[in-house]
């Protein structure tokens, strides 16, 4: 059988644990190390497929929980799947609900079996299951799919993730049995173990003996230190198979990413640059700028001065704080166009360092421009 998705190794880093590849899926081939614009509901807020497009972007996620309560998986389906359902024929990723159950639903309750949980919208009882999460997935058809894990709070006693771990293998032995399309579709398990070292190795051996095309990193950026982060981080890649890609979930400042890649990660996502852009909150070359400041009034300048996307070139830091104090959503699209553009951007730069073995020195103008303490 050919596997969905398939990974291949172009170049490592000489002086950090960085690669560059690529990732081949059904629909199409994305370059390695890559951000992943985040498209809950099947949008990814306010831009249009071929924004995304014209911006870089090969994969976007959508998100299991959110499709499944709403429209429902199978009007999904009977749209032709996720990719007609919304327009877009580049690469999707689905998460499997595994986060979004226990951020977002009420009265959660977890067994064995799954999560029993209350739908926030109507009150109506939801049960969740590894097969579930599967079954779901294949309706919605993503290139690329997550099996259903536990994410624990970061600072739990040993004994605690412990038991999520192998949990966790358990669910996603239970997903790869329950997955119908191997061929068209790539099942990912995601390895948790919170910042135990020995737990981490646990997860990966578990999840590796059963063959994913891929791994997920999962249970960071749940509020820990980013130290915290960057030492899970560099004990748990070199672990994982050299043959295929490592997604380090939830993760989407330009420093985490710069610092994720230098330690082996190939894929990102996160909310952030999305969530941001609609309060008015823009990534730049020289840090977080928060357009709405009186500062801005009468400033005729781009957004950026180093950015060339669609507003940085046509629009100014004065019409954009005019569009958010006015409440205009045209300024929400502006300001995640941007967003989106500088971290898409900036992986390509990374990309670039990667090829030169320069990577290290891209950190430093970066984090010196961006105005973080290097270490
Ligand atoms: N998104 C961010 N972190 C996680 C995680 O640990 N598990 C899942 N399923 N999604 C995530
Ligand atoms: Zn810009």
């Amino acid at each position: 059988m050919e596997p969905a998705i398939k990974y291949r190794l172009i170049k490592k880093d000489k002086h950090t644990g960085a690669r560059l590849g690529e990732l081949i899926t059904p629909h199409g081939t994305f370059p390695t190390p890559m951000f992943m614009p985040v498209g809950t509901n099947a949008t990814v807020k306010s831009m249009a497929p071929e924004e995304l497009d014209e911006m870089g972007a090969g994969v976007i996620l959508a998100n299991t929980y959110h499709m499944w309560l709403q429209p429902g998986e199978s009007l999904v389906k009977e749209a032709g799947g996720l990719h007609k359902f919304m327009n877009w024929d580049k690469g999707i990723l689905t998460d499997s609900g595994g986060f979004q159950v226990f951020s977002l639903a009420e009265n959660r309750k977890l067994t064995e079996e799954g999560v029993h949980f209350r739908n926030p919208a109507n009150g109506d009882k939801m049960f969740l299951s590894p097969e579930k999460a599967i079954q779901i997935e294949n309706d919605l058809g993503p290139d690329i799919m997550m099996s259903l894990d536990e994410c624990p709070p970061y600072f739990e006693t040993y004994d605690y993730i412990k038991n999520s771990v192998e949990r966790t293998s358990r669910w996603a032995e239970r997903g790869l049995r329950a997955h119908q399309n191997p061929e068209t579709q790539g099942l990912f398990g995601i390895v948790q173990g919170a910042g135990f070292e020995d737990l981490r190795k646990q997860s990966v051996q578990d999840l590796t003996s059963l063959d994913f095309p891929g791994y997920s990193i999962g249970g960071l950026s749940v509020g820990e230190p980013k130290e915290e982060m960057n030492r899970v981080l560099e004990f748990t890649t070199p672990m994982l198979p050299e043959d295929k890609p490592r997604y380090l979930m939830g993760v989407g400042s330009a420093d985490s990413l710069i610092d994720g890649v230098i330690r082996g990660v190939d894929m990102f996502d996160c909310v952030l640059p999305t969530r941001i852009a609609r309060k008015g909150t823009l990534m730049t070359s020289h840090g977080r700028l928060v357009v709405k400041n009186a500062a801005y009034a009468h400033d005729f300048s781009p957004v950026d001065d180093n950015c060339n996307c669609y507003t940085c070139r046509n629009y100014t830091r004065a019409y954009l704080r005019h569009l958010f104090k006015a409440d205009e959503i045209f300024g929400m699209r502006l300001a995640s166009y941007h967003n989106l553009y500088f971290l898409l951007n900036l992986m390509k730069r990374v990309r670039e360092a990667i090829m030169n073995d320069q990577l290290l020195e891209l950190r430093e103008e970066v984090f010196e421009s961006y105005g973080y303490n290097l270490p």
